[in-house]
């Protein structure tokens, strides 16, 4: 943080949630009120909450529903890769979208977070109902020199960090291969990834991450499928819930990068909702009912047919649901 603004904006951080006043900002800065005070006018048009008081000076709310801020994501995050440069948006299309745009001219690990998406996209040409103060959005653009054959496991890798990160905050979730995350029977959280390759190397890859924190009431196709966090009773800040995020997928894409993929494996299978059930698999027009037996070493779903054999499911366009319900 280097520029006045940024100083400015670290001091409120560190004292957040009490008054600070413009003498001791100035002191410590070497700066006149007056452009204190055109910095924090320039902080709030871009959603820090700060409140200004006459002889009390400036508060930065970290109320954990409102708008965050670029800067409330860098700071004390505690990764070297993931979220090394962070893009904020209060509204975009779609935070993937963005990403897919600026990938080839973005570092490793930057992401792109919103507040809200009027064009969220979900897996299979489905939208991602992506509403203001409901949740968190969000896209890190990856460029792994890795087989494209290796590309698809990293919607698990964000999977199994998902678990982990929540696990750090409280909550007990699975996971629903290949990609939704699960609480009390119900999703939380979609992952959709997206790759642009050459012939044979991975130009970049996307993987965006769509969270219900606080949505209170789904619209009636998905309510019997999708929860929130706060609806289950969890209250979470958006600032800790991606740092724990941010932080566990760096610790786990550096296993990944390396082979070292048995750990995440064994997250995967022990969260796993599936293994041991009924369930259908559909493919297009064609469903049919097999028994979830494992996961392999590659990530993938192994499952009994109806004649008694084990099948591999590789993820893509396959759609698994439960027999009588979502899993
Ligand atoms: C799914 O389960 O279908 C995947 C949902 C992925 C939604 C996220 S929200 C952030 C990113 N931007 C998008 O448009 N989609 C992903």
């Amino acid at each position: 943080m280097n520029s006045t603004k940024e100083k400015i904006a670290k001091i409120l951080i560190e004292n957040k949630n009490n008054f600070i006043s413009g003498e001791f900002i100035s002191s410590e800065l070497g700066i006149s009120r007056a452009s204190i005070w055109k910095h924090i006018n320039s902080l709030k048009n871009e959603g820090f909450n700060i409140q200004s008081k006459n002889k009390l000076g400036y508060k930065l709310s970290l109320d954990k529903k409102k708008s965050i801020s670029a800067y409330e994501i860098s700071y004390n995050l505690n990764t070297s890769i993931v979220g090394n440069t962070v893009v904020y948006f209060e509204s975009i299309d779609s935070t993937n979208t963005y990403a897919k745009k600026i990938a080839r001219n973005s570092k490793e690990g930057t992401i792109v977070v919103a507040e809200e998406q009027t064009e969220g996209r979900g897996r299979s040409g489905k939208s991602w109902v992506s509403k203001k103060g409901d949740g968190v959005y969000f896209s890190i653009i990856l460029k792994p020199e890795i087989p494209i054959t290796r590309a698809s496991f990293l919607t698990q890798v964000a999977g199994a960090a998902m678990i982990l990160a929540l696990s750090k905050l409280g909550i007990d979730v699975g996971i629903k291969w290949p990609n939704d995350i699960i609480l009390n029977g119900k999703k939380i959280c979609g992952i959709l990834t997206e790759m642009e390759a050459e012939i044979e190397r991975i130009s970049h890859i996307i993987i965006g991450i769509g969270t219900n924190l606080y949505s209170k009431e789904f619209d009636k196709d998905i309510s019997h499928k999708a929860t929130s966090l706060q609806n289950e009773g969890y209250e979470v800040n958006k600032v800790d819930f991606i740092h724990a995020f941010c932080e566990e997928f760096e610790n786990l894409y550096i296993k990944f990068l390396s082979n070292d993929t048995s750990s995440i494996i064994d997250i995967l299978k022990e969260k796993s909702v599936l293994i041991g059930r009924e369930i259908y698999i559909i493919d297009r027009n064609d469903k049919r009912k097999v028994v979830a037996h494992d996961i392999d070493n590659l990530g993938n779903l192994i499952v009994k047919n109806e004649h008694g054999n084990l099948e591999t499911i590789f993820s893509g366009e396959i759609s698994i649901r439960g027999l009588d319900s979502y899993i």
